[in-house]
């Protein structure tokens, strides 16, 4: 397989891993191939010192349209059940890693977004969208409901009523209403898009990377877990952080304000 026929291409440009997901001809359906390679750059680049945010993004006029439904589903229907569950094991694998993956993550939403395809979106800590993409939960419409967590993934995100509209009719709907409804953080016109989500990217560059990692780990932990189990949680990973960030930025941010005052954390991050 060349690079250029990979189902999955990684670029690097001042910081940023652009993980393109690369079947155009299949509107970057996502098949075995694409999820078990998928696990494999997430760990090449949770250590890569050349991705400092991972984008997430789409060959072509798809992000991804959804499960590859002949090589994931009926290419295995006839398969033992081991068949079915290493599938399932491969693509969830990738999705789970994304979920608490080492850098921030941002899914850029270029083109069509079907049923599967939500589960890694909501995974990524922030997804900007094109106005011109189209989402879909479109599952219902060819006899299943939303699996792969796709259910879990929406209710994460999306209000209840929004929610269950979606899952019951397949209807779709654009960037703008993605936005509308929490499902991305925002909507820019296509020929913006990069530009948007590129500055997105200097201002996660300019922060500390384990502070970043703590506090999207931490808020994405403690919102299912009880306030005093979640203010126990949350001490115990600042303080892991604090022990983990080797360049001691707290007392670094601290001293640049209070004593150097060269900058104001209100308005911008210590100089690192
Ligand atoms: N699985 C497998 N093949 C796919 C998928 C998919 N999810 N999506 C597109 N393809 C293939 C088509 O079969 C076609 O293959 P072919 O060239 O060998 O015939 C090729 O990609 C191009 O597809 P078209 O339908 O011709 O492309 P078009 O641009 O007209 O439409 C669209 C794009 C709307 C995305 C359409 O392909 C589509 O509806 N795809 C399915 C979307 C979907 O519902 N996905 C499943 C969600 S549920 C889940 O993920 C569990």
């Amino acid at each position: 397989m060349t690079e250029k026929t990979s189902p999955v291409l990684v670029e690097f440009d001042s910081g940023i891993a652009f993980v393109t997901l690369n079947r155009p001809e299949k509107r970057n359906a996502m098949n075995p191939a694409l999820n078990a390679r998928m696990l494999e750059v997430l760990d090449e680049l949770e250590g890569d010192e050349r991705c400092g945010v991972l984008v997430l993004r789409g060959a072509g006029e798809s992000w991804s349209a959804g499960m590859d439904l002949k090589e994931y589903f009926r290419d295995n229907d006839d398969k033992p059940r081991d068949a079915t569950l290493k599938a399932r094991r491969q693509s969830g694998g990738w999705w789970g890693r994304l979920m608490y993956f080492e850098k921030p993550t941002i899914a850029m939403v270029n083109g069509w977004c079907f049923g599967g395809a939500f589960t890694p979106l909501v995974s990524c800590d922030l997804a900007i969208a094109a106005e011109e993409a189209n989402f879909g939960l479109s599952e219902i419409n060819w006899g299943i409901l939303p699996g792969g967590n796709v259910t879990r993934a929406v209710a994460e995100v999306m209000r209840h009523r929004d929610a269950l509209y979606y899952i019951m009719t397949g209807e779709l709907f654009g960037g703008r209403k993605a936005a509308e409804m929490g499902l991305v953080n925002e909507a820019v016109p296509l020929a913006e898009l990069e530009a948007r989500v590129r500055k997105i990217c200097a201002s996660l560059l300019e922060k500390n990377p384990v502070t970043l990692k703590a506090a999207k780990d931490t808020y994405k932990r403690v919102r299912n877990l009880p306030w005093d189990l979640a203010d126990d949680y949350i001490y115990a990973k600042l303080e892991q952080m604090l022990f983990l960030d080797k360049t001691k930025g707290r007392d670094e941010g601290l001293k640049q304000f209070l004593d150097d005052k060269t900058y104001q954390p209100g308005l911008g991050a210590y100089k690192r």
